[in-house]
């Protein structure tokens, strides 16, 4: 069958010719002569206008057709013949047709058209099947395909970093722990052999199953940089989960993260590449999914397409956490009261208000903020030698609408300063030993970034929750589907 968004692209061609397309029923109109189903099937936003002719179609064809209901199933063959009415160059015309799966309108929930996005996320398992939901799919799915694409592009080798890992990256004990089903809990597992469960009783499985305690990994870095320290430049681009117990419209719990990591590059040049595969995937995103960022542009952000255009065309400002702090104190004091968070001192982070009042008020543009005090940042980034290691060369990208959008930094090289580093923090050296033996042999300087994939897609559609940026959002008291 022919997808309908390439009926639309190549109705010219196709004219007169035999099709045939499969697709669910969004509305049903009946006319006296003539009755118009409109027919999607999620390759765009464009539904096809089936046309009935019912003086020149058996009856019984043109019965099935008045009868079908909205979200049924079918698979139709006819023509693209020139359209009478203005909404559209060409309508199907209908020779036969065949239903697939019929659709209770009592029982479906999407029957009625408008319902909120909190009302979809409800049913993940039917929303898909929305304007919305589906263009927030394809323009996700090209913005996987196009980072992917940059990075073949610039050389990069893909590595597959792993879900299951013993080290929490990040230091901030936001893991969830991986266990087997509790095997003297007879209920939860299967009895007999081949049932597709855990293992019978006596195997030494449980909590010891890979010899130490492990968990869902936070971020794919550290084993990134395994790669980066023998193949130069790579990037992992996966599912990364985070036990944090927040409920806000920027925050999962299970989120996709890309992950690039060059080797012989120092921190300007990974915000370089920060910057240079965001334009080059906003330019893909633009000219592939043009209909549905036209629709968020519409519906949910007006001016969209403009501020991705502007993007592409500006240099982000690089700003220094010193300078940042500063701006900011002179603006807070000019009147305090406005803000609820009044208060910035260098050595704290920044507020999610702060990053926000500089990329979208002081700068309107996206805005890197670089070398952070040590203190707030992770033991693997790179003390300046400068200010005597008062700050790291970490980054974050901030962006207007979102906020943080990328965290990333050079990372420490030096052996001596990396040691001292963790025994300040009083994390164990043993539990390091395999990232500190990268130090050991042939060590360089080398530095990544993680970019939050889901924070990405709510930036380039301008949709304001990031539970409506995946396929299955996971927070807490939400796994169901
Ligand atoms: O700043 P983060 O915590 O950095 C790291 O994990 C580094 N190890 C990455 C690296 O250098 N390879 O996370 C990176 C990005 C954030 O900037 C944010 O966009 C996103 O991941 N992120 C989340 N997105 C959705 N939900 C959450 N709970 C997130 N936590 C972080
Ligand atoms: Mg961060």
């Amino acid at each position: 069958a022919l997808k309908i968004k390439n009926l639309v692209k190549f109705q010219d061609d196709l004219e007169g010719k035999e099709i045939n397309i499969k697709g669910w029923v969004r509305t049903v109109r009946k006319q006296k002569t003539l009755t118009f189903v409109e027919l999607n099937d999620g390759s765009s936003l464009s539904s096809c206008q089936v046309v009935v002719d019912h003086a020149s179609l058996p009856e019984e064809i043109v019965k099935e057709a008045q009868s079908l209901q909205t979200g049924a199933s079918i698979s139709v063959v006819g023509a693209l013949k020139e359209s009478s009415g203005s909404k559209q160059k060409y309508d199907f015309q209908l020779s036969s047709m065949s239903l697939l799966g019929a659709c209770p309108p009592e029982e479906y929930p999407l029957a009625k058209k408008r319902h909120s996005l909190e009302y979809l996320r409800t049913l993940a398992h039917i929303r898909p099947r929305t304007n919305t939901v589906a263009a927030v799919a394809r323009v996700r799915s090209k913005l996987a395909q196009s980072i992917h694409r940059f990075f073949e592009e610039e050389e990069f080798f893909l590595v597959n970093t792993p879900v299951v890992t013993a080290s929490d990256c990040e230091g901030a004990g936001e893991m969830f722990r991986v266990t087997t089903l509790d095997l003297d809990d007879v209920s939860s597992v299967p009895k007999k052999e081949g049932e597709g469960g855990a293992p019978g009783k006596g195997a030494d499985y449980g909590e010891d199953f890979f010899g130490k305690p492990a968990y869902l990994t936070v971020s794919g870095q550290l084993s990134a940089e395994t790669y980066a320290c023998a193949m130069g430049d790579v990037y992992t681009f996966g599912p990364t989960f985070r036990a944090e117990n927040s409920q806000t419209a920027r925050h999962l719990a299970e989120f996709w993260m890309l992950e690039p990591e060059m080797a012989f590059t120092e921190k300007d040049g990974a915000m370089d590449n920060v910057e240079n595969m965001l334009k080059f995937v906003i330019g893909r995103a633009m000219e592939d999914c043009d209909e549905d960022l036209t629709f968020f542009d519409k519906f949910y952000e007006k001016g969209l397409k403009d501020r991705l255009k502007k993007i592409q065309e500006q240099d982000f400002v690089r700003l220094s956490y010193r300078d940042a702090v500063q701006m900011l104190e002179e603006e807070i004091n000019k009147d305090p009261s406005a803000w609820q968070f009044p208060e910035v001192v260098f050595g704290t982070d920044l507020q999610t208000e702060h990053e926000r009042w500089l990329c979208e008020k002081k700068f309107s543009s996206p805005v890197f903020v670089y070398d952070y005090p040590t203190g707030i940042k992770a033991f693997y980034m790179r003390q300046n030698d400068a200010d005597g290691g008062e700050t790291v060369a970490a980054f974050d990208l901030l962006v207007p609408g979102v906020g943080e959008l990328v965290g990333g930094s050079q990372r420490e090289e030096r052996l001596d300063v990396l040691l001292e580093r963790l025994d300040k923090l009083g994390l164990e050296k043993e539990d390091y030993w395999w990232y500190l033996d990268l130090r050991r042999f042939g060590t360089v300087p080398h530095s990544g970034y993680g970019l939050g994939f889901e924070r990405l897609v709510t930036f380039i559609t301008g949709i304001d929750n990031i539970r409506d940026a995946i396929a299955f959002p996971r927070y807490p008291g939400s796994a169901e589907f």
